[in-house]
């Protein structure tokens, strides 16, 4: 556990943005964590996954906290499930991969989702026609206050479409130690989102297995969400906005060809991508940065961009959807 000083996050954010933490630290279990804790009462903390859903616009003054807690522990078993522990510090994907590999099902559709485990109920990870909220059964977390340990249920969780409590309540105030996992053992296929099905038959599957969506799912990601090795970007930049029908119905009549998805009877969500690919931003380069030509809801950073760029690009995007569809985009990005 060795504290470094004016260290660079560049390689810690897959936006590749340059930027300093005062100090930063890697934790690889509680004892860890709790020292550094108290070493640094006063300095404001940042816990860090795998920096994929993170924007510095400016220097972090005070101890960075990377998440390294491994271990993945099997804590029931019976003829339907499998319950596993598994460390916060985790790769996500690889974590699929494990289950994949256990034939235990839930996690298939979000395959190749960057990040760490920890960070999956921060925002309640979601893709391709499930929430990760489906199976996590608990959350095991550290308050930074005092370094008292807390299990949240999945209702104390207050998942919702990419937020949870540790995103608003209790924002900054614990470090996610532990997720456990409800996997189960025989798969609930979940296959009608998007281009699944058609993915499937180009890929001549003949089995429908668990493995099999996953590689579906790989493949539609690969077509058009950029990998952050080659291209610097934080996945969707803005969250799905979620309007009142009577509003939808009143842009339908101006913009026949807008698509829905119906949450409720009074509440539709807008695909974000397409409002903005609709304002004229799809592919369109300003600078190091720009807006991504295959998918219009990421920012993508060509080298040497800056974090207030991309803030202030993001800003222009929102005027524009504000004024041509009076529609407000709120970030899903996290701003330091
Ligand atoms: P970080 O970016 O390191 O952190 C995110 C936030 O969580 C920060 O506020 C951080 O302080 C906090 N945090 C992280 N770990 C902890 C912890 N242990 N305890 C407390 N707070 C913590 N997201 C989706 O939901 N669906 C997608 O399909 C998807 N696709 C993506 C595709 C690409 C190419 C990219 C780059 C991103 C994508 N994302 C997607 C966003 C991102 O991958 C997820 O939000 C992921 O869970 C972030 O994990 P991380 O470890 O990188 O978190
Ligand atoms: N669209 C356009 N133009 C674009 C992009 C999208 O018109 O440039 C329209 C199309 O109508 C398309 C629809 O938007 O059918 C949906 O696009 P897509 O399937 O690519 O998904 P998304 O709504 O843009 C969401 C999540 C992704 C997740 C995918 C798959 C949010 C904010 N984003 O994207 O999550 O992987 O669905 O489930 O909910 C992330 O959170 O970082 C992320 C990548």
């Amino acid at each position: 556990m060795h504290v470094q000083e004016n260290f660079s996050l560049q390689n810690y954010n897959t936006f590749g943005i340059e930027a300093q933490a005062k100090r930063f630290a890697e934790f690889r279990d509680i004892a860890e964590l709790r020292q550094l804790l108290q070493a640094y009462p006063h300095e404001p903390k940042l816990i860090l996954g795998g920096g994929s859903n993170l924007l510095f616009t400016q220097d972090f003054a005070g101890l960075v906290l990377k998440n390294s807690i491994l271990g993945i522990s099997q804590v029931a078993d019976n003829q339907d499930f499998v319950v596993l522990k598994v460390g916060a510090g985790e790769n996500w994907h690889q974590f699929v991969l494990h289950c994949l590999a256990n034939h235990w099902a839930g996690v298939e559709n979000l395959s190749l989702i960057p990040g760490l485990v920890g960070a999956s109920p921060m925002q309640n990870i979601g893709a391709y026609g499930v929430e990760v909220k489906e199976v996590i059964e608990s959350v095991e977390a550290l308050a930074i206050a005092d370094g008292s340990l807390r299990v949240f249920s999945n209702a104390e969780c207050k998942f919702g479409y990419r937020e949870s409590i540790f995103k608003n309540e209790l924002k900054n105030q614990y470090i996610i130690t532990h997720v456990h996992f409800r996997l189960a053992k025989q798969p609930n296929f979940k296959v009608s989102y998007g281009d699944i099905q058609k993915t499937l038959q180009d890929l001549h599957i003949q089995e429908l297995t668990i493995q099999a969506v996953s590689q579906a799912v790989c493949q539609i990601r690969q077509s058009k969400l950029p990998n952050p090795a080659e291209l610097g970007n934080a996945g969707s930049f803005f969250k799905n906005p979620e309007i009142p029908t009577a509003q939808f119905e009143k842009l339908k009549t101006q913009f026949p060809t807008i698509p829905s998805y119906p949450i409720n009877a009074q509440i539709i969500k807008i695909p974000a991508g397409w409002l903005i690919e609709q304002a004229g931003w799809k592919g369109k380069r300003s600078g190091n940065i720009g807006v991504h030509d295959k998918q219009a809801l990421v920012i993508v950073n060509y080298g040497g961009g800056k974090g207030l760029e991309i803030k202030q690009l993001a800003q222009q995007i929102q005027t524009s959807v504000r004024e041509k569809f009076g529609i407000e985009l709120k970030p899903e990005v996290n701003f330091i």
